[in-house]
C-alpha cells in the first residue's frame, strides 16, 4: 500500500519510509552499544508493533528472541480507554531477561506503564522500552522510554502498523488521515 492507494484519505505524509529506516539504524546502533555481552528479549506489542519489531530486529546486532503480546486496543475509537487486558501473553518465560518491549506509540503511556510494571513483577532483570513514535502526553507518565524514534504531535495518526478501524497498518510510511473518514 502507498499513497497512491489512500487517494483522497491521506491527509499528509508525517514521516517518510526512509526517515524511518535512518532513525531505526541509529536506535538500532544504541541498542547493541547498551545491550553489548547480553542477549535481548525484544517483546512486541500487537498489531501495532509488528512493523517496528520486524525492521529493528533486522536491523539490530545483538543476539535476540522475539515474543508477542496483545493487549487491549482503542478498537473503533481514536480515543485511550485506559483499560488493559491481555489478549495474548507471553510464550516466553521472561524470569532473568533483559527485556526490550517494542512499540508502535506511545500516546497516553498507561499500556505501558502497565505492561512494564507486569513484567517485571514476573521477575524480568531488566525491562526497557523502544517506541517508533510518542506523543505528547506520554511525558506526564511516569515510565522512562529508552528510545524513541520520533516526537510527534498530538494527532492521530496511521500507517506503519498504526491503525484506524484495522486498516492501514500496511502503509509504508506515517501519516493523518482527511477528516472525511472519521464521519463517514
Ligand atoms: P496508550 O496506552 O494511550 O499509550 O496507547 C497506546 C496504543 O494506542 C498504541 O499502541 C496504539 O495501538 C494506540 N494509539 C495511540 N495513538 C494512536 C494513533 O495516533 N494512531 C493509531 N493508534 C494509536
Ligand atoms: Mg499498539
Amino acid at each position: 500500500m502507498d499513497a497512491h492507494d489512500m487517494g483522497a484519505d491521506l491527509e499528509k505524509v508525517l514521516i517518510t519510509q526512509q526517515q524511518l529506516n535512518e532513525r531505526l539504524t541509529q536506535m538500532a546502533g544504541e541498542i547493541d552499544r547498551d545491550y553489548a555481552g547480553r542477549d535481548i528479549l525484544m517483546v512486541g506489542v500487537l498489531k501495532g508493533a509488528v512493523m517496528v519489531m520486524a525492521d529493528l530486529a533486522r536491523l539490530v546486532h545483538t543476539p535476540l528472541q522475539m515474543d508477542w503480546m496483545a493487549v487491549s486496543s482503542y478498537g473503533k475509537s481514536t480515543k485511550s480507554s485506559g483499560v488493559v487486558r491481555i489478549l495474548k501473553d507471553l510464550d516466553t518465560d521472561v524470569a532473568g531477561r533483559d527485556v526490550l518491549i517494542v512499540e508502535d506509540i506511545i500516546d497516553s503511556g498507561l499500556t505501558l506503564a502497565w505492561l512494564q510494571s507486569n513484567l517485571l513483577e514476573r521477575g524480568a532483570a531488566s525491562v526497557r522500552i523502544a517506541t517508533a513514535l510518542r506523543k505528547p502526553d506520554a511525558l506526564k507518565v511516569d515510565v522512562t522510554v529508552d528510545y524513541v524514534g520520533f516526537d510527534i504531535p498530538n494527532e492521530f495518526v496511521i500507517g506503519y502498523g498504526l491503525d484506524y478501524a484495522e486498516k492501514y497498518r500496511n502503509l509504508p510510511f506515517v501519516g493523518t488521515l482527511a477528516p472525511h473518514v472519521y464521519s463517514n
